[in-house]
């Protein structure tokens, strides 16, 4: 009889145990996995206008915040902000336009007006007007965008890079 409920004791404290360690774990681990299994990119499949090119001056680089409409059921969203970019308008009235995320972890580039460079605030990396990677930990140039031009404004394909 002692026998049986010291098994039975045992039993139910290592049932206990394992309940509560799950209890644990489980959060641990969808901590861990989630990130995983969110979307990273987004974008659009059409161009979105992000200005008229006489907004941009030739030579130096502009920030444009890029907005877009949602529709969700039975709601529009106007004007959702879905990032930034960064546009240099050539002689040429050609474009370049680069995402604002740095190509090694993601923090925001900004222009050196200064250096006349790109700089990351993160790792110090170093892009040149045309995007190039002159410096730092980035294994690569900047993002760059599909762009065009129609009736003097600006249409960019957008993706986030987060
Ligand atoms: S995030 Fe830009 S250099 Fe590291």
């Amino acid at each position: 009889m002692e026998n049986s409920r010291r098994k039975f004791l045992k039993i139910a404290s290592h049932a206990l145990g394992g309940t509560l360690a799950a209890g644990v774990v489980a959060p641990l681990v969808g901590l861990a996995v989630h990130p995983l299994m969110k979307e990273t990119v987004y974008g659009t499949e059409d161009f979105i206008a992000i200005g008229k090119v006489d907004d941009f001056p030739v030579g130096v680089p502009k920030k444009a915040t890029i907005t877009s409409s949602k529709v969700d059921a039975w709601n529009i969203f106007d004007g959702l902000v879905m990032g930034s970019v960064w546009v240099i308008r050539k002689d040429d009235n050609s474009l370049n336009v680069f995402s604002v995320n740095c190509p090694h972890l993601g923090c925001g580039i900004n222009w050196g007006e200064d250096v006349k460079q790109f700089l990351c605030p993160c790792h110090e990396g170093v892009f040149d007007i045309n995007g190039k990677k002159v410096s730092g930990p980035a294994p690569r140039d900047l993002y760059s965008f599909e762009t065009k031009i129609e009736n003097n404004n600006i249409l960019i394909k957008f993706v986030s890079f987060t």
